[in-house]
């Protein structure tokens, strides 16, 4: 085989040069051609260490498979990897807990997310409703603190917004992988899609990337007819269900830091039980920047909670289950009985 080819030899001659010579001695340390170790964080206003509240919700993700317990609730271990993909930490929000006990997590926290799911009343739902208002508070004092609600939890929060709890229309797009499509180019500005490569943004416009799994939705129709949605949210994204009707599929308010979608992108990377769930290096990368985006409001929480309180609560003290054998819907839970 000979001496490696010329360009090799180069590549191998650079990196021999920018190599420092302690750098066997230093072991653990990066140095810096000046010999300065490196200082972690290079943005003092950015926040290295969030961590999201999960708001759980009711039953054991599993039809009663795994638990029947009344008081049970779940959180998809999806959710949590989609947030800790991106570099933070989860608290679950345990949906039937004290109220008390509630606030003192929220206080712990520098942004929520509310998942999927079914329930539309009931304690779930008021849980909802308090968690939506601190973060409109929190806002409104001026500090950053990021909402990101999912299928589900989009539904819940028009309801919030609109005050009218019958303001759902039907659809069909149980299990269905779906496009984006982009109604408005203009105003994607200052949105999540601002971070995606226009190639990627034509992909999701023409390639079923995003997997959707709901029965109900709201029209752009509607919304936009609807004063107080309208005036809180703009429309970023639509998609077509199984017959062609269209609902929006993914919107950004106005003056906060909340974003929805109808669609799952934490499913793309975390869950395998679906057969239409897309899995492709396209729909990972949709993910990830959403888990990204996300995370980056974040960071922008002035928020700084007792190290301690928040290892007490994080939901590493709790075991994720594994249902991946007994149900479809997801492949691993965080149950709370
Ligand atoms: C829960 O109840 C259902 C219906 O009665 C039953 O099929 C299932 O086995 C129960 N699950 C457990 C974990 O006991
Ligand atoms: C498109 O979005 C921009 C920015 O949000 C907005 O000012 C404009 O009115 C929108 N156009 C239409 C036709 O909705």
């Amino acid at each position: 085989m000979g001496s490696p080819p010329p360009h090799r030899l180069l590549l191998l001659l650079a990196v021999a040069a920018v190599l420092p010579r302690s750098a066997a001695a230093a072991e653990g340390v990066i140095r810096l051609p000046r010999g300065r170790a490196c200082a972690a964080p290079t943005d003092p206003a950015a926040y290295d260490r969030p961590v999201i509240g999960i708001v759980s919700h009711p039953g054991d993700g599993a039809g009663g498979r795994v638990s029947n317990g009344t008081a049970a609730s779940y959180i998809a271990a999806s959710y949590v990897k989609f947030v800790e993909s991106a570099g933070a930490r989860v608290v679950p929000l345990i949906y039937n807990e004290p109220e008390e006990r509630l606030l003192e997590k929220l206080s712990l926290v520098n942004g929520v997310l509310f998942t999927g799911g079914s329930v539309k009343s009931g304690p779930y739902f008021e849980t909802i409703k308090k968690v939506f208002q601190y973060v409109l508070d929190k806002n409104d004092a001026g500090i950053p603190f990021p909402l990101f609600a999912q299928c589900l939890g989009f539904e819940l929060v028009s309801m919030i917004v609109s005050k009218d709890n019958n303001i759902l229309e039907s659809f069909s797009a149980t299990n269905q992988a779906s496009t984006l499509q982009f109604p408005n180019y203009s105003s994607l500005e200052g949105s999540v899609f601002e971070r995606f490569d226009p190639d990627l943004i034509k992909k999701l416009s023409t390639s079923c990337l995003v997997m959707q799994n709901h029965k109900y939705g709201i029209s752009p129709k509607t919304l936009r007819e609807n004063v107080a949605l309208s005036s809180f949210f703009k429309i970023l994204t639509t998609s077509p269900d199984e017959n062609g009707e269209v609902y929006v599929s993914t919107v950004q308010a106005n003056k906060y830091p909340i974003t929805c979608t109808q669609w799952h992108p934490e499913k793309a990377i975390f869950e395998f039980g679906k057969q239409m769930i897309p899995h492709s290096e396209e729909a990972v990368q949709v993910t990830q920047n959403f888990a990204n985006y996300f995370i980056s409001q974040a960071r922008k929480s002035q928020n700084r909670p007792p190290a301690d309180k928040v290892l007490d609560n994080l939901i590493y003290n709790y075991s994720p289950t594994f249902i991946g054998k007994k149900s479809k819907s997801f492949d691993v839970v965080y149950i709370f009985s």
